[in-house]
């Protein structure tokens, strides 16, 4: 049988991306394969949020042009796919500087990839073009499922942010209907997944077409999802503050599913660099509403990402941030120094800040965020939560399994769990995952 090996390099869409990949090469006869050496098509799904991003795939690809050549010697064809963000961007340059590659193809047209393929035996080629067809409509079923599943029910964004990429590569906001989400949702959940998780470059943004011909915000998107036998838990990602809508705060109370965990960027919390940003709101309103979604889910976990070091951040304005931080207090959060990204308003700016100076901003924020994100697990310890089994463990007899607050937990339970909601007794916070102990339904109760 034929190998196909996906690799993802970005956000959670990237990485729903490449699962359907993978499923659309599998329905073409390709078998997943974990090993590059053995792979027919190589596919590189790729993220060109920042330049780091962007450059290992070169690298990468250099080493597969060596691993072809060699493929070659022993008489094995190797197609070379790059695929994703990086893709959109760039289109044929990367057929220049990259002469191992056979495909380029774009995050809206891979549902393409086997037409793509064929006529790669001919010549090489890049497929870059929003297409008037929905990639949704024409990819086969989902075969990798698991207990937790990410769901695309929104891609692209229209808000600009002066540093991001993500409406060049994206396009602009498209929503599926809710009936094409509960449809793929009901498939995911008869196949034994337990928690979803519906993604979007700007999820909260979601306005797909309802049951009934209306308009459906994500918080009536949330409610059809609960509705579904056997989805005990629900997740969305990644929010926008100005998207954060009355309906959807009261949806954190009144949905059981939903569950308390909001990833919510706010990149800065200087008023002047936030408009510098094209953010569209205050550090002010932004606290405003944490009080409001706190004051709906008190015990809400929050998450959020920053940005160091944008043109003409001053220390001043750093320290903005980091009063915001320590004011609120984050569960967990990603923090990027900034890249200036080809394209985007930001990158015309003269006003760069040194990067020993963005260095220095990201090793101290980021100090702050890992003595909450500790203090958050610590305070877990003695709690008794509900731990949805994911997978086994990393020691033998031990499964591991997430909290509603998206905590990760290894506890001593049979394989025979996994997809189950265990009653768990956190009695350890280790570096990055809690430890604890089963408890009887009974005592849990
Ligand atoms: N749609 C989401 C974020 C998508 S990109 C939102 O609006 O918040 C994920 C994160 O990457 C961003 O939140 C930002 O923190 C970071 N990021 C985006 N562009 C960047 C850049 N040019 N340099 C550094 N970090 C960047
Ligand atoms: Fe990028 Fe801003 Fe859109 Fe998020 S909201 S994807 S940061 S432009
Ligand atoms: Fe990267 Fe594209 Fe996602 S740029 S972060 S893979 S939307």
């Amino acid at each position: 049988m034929k190998k196909a090996f996906v690799r993802s390099y970005g956000c959670q869409m990237n990485a729903y991306d490449a699962a359907r990949m993978a499923d659309v090469l599998g329905q073409e006869g390709y078998a997943a394969t974990d090993s590059v050496e053995e792979a027919d098509i190589v596919v590189l799904n790729t993220c060109h949020i920042r330049e780091k991003a962007a450059e290992k795939v070169y690298s990468e690809l250099g080493r597969l042009r060596v691993l072809k050549g060699e493929r070659k010697l022993a008489g094995q064809d190797t197609r070379i796919v790059v695929a994703g963000c990086v893709a959109q961007a760039e289109g044929s340059e990367i057929l220049a500087r990259a002469p191992a590659v056979d495909v380029v193809v774009g995050p809206q047209s891979y549902h393409r990839l086997p037409e793509l393929l064929a006529r790669s035996r001919e010549t090489r080629v890049v497929d870059t073009e929003f297409p008037v067809e929905d990639k949704f409509d024409h990819l086969p079923a989902r075969r990798n499922k698991g207990v937790s599943a990410f769901l695309t029910v929104q891609e692209g964004c229209d808000k600009f942010c002066a540093f991001c990429v993500v409406p060049y590569t994206r396009g602009a906001e498209v929503s599926r209907s809710v009936a094409a989400v509960t449809a793929e949702a009901a498939k995911l959940a008869e196949a034994g997944v337990r928690e979803i998780t519906l993604i979007g470059q700007n999820v909260n943004a979601y306005h797909g077409e309802g049951l009934d011909g209306g308009s459906a915000g994500l918080a009536d998107l949330t409610r059809a999802v609960a509705a579904i036998p056997g989805i005990g838990r629900i997740r969305y990602t990644t929010s926008h503050p100005n998207d954060m809508g009355e309906d959807l705060i009261r949806a954190h109370a009144e949905i059981p599913a939903l569950m308390p965990y909001l990833h919510l960027p706010v990149q800065s919390g200087s008023d002047r660099v936030l408009q510098a940003m094209n953010r569209k709101h205050t550090g002010e309103q932004y606290r405003r509403l944490i009080e409001r979604i706190r004051a709906a889910r008190p015990d809400i976990a929050l998450s959020s990402d920053f940005i160091v070091g944008f043109p003409g951040e001053t220390e001043a304005e750093f320290e903005d941030t980091m009063r915001l931080v320590a004011d609120i207090g984050f569960q967990s959060a990603f923090s990027f120094k900034y890249s200036p990204r080809p394209g985007t308003p930001a990158a015309d700016r003269e006003d760069a800040v040194p990067e020993s100076v963005k260095s220095e901003r990201l090793a101290a924020l980021q100090a702050l965020l890992d003595r909450q994100r500790h203090a958050y697990q610590n305070a877990a310890v003695g709690s008794l939560t509900e731990v949805l089994v994911e997978k086994v463990g990393r020691h033998p007899g031990q499964v591991a399994g997430k909290t509603p607050h998206l905590l990760a937990v290894q506890f001593e339970a049979p394989a025979s769990s996994i997809g189950r909601f265990v009653a768990v007794r956190i009695v350890e916070a280790g570096a990055n995952s809690l430890f604890g102990e089963a408890v009887p339904r009974a005592e849990a109760a």
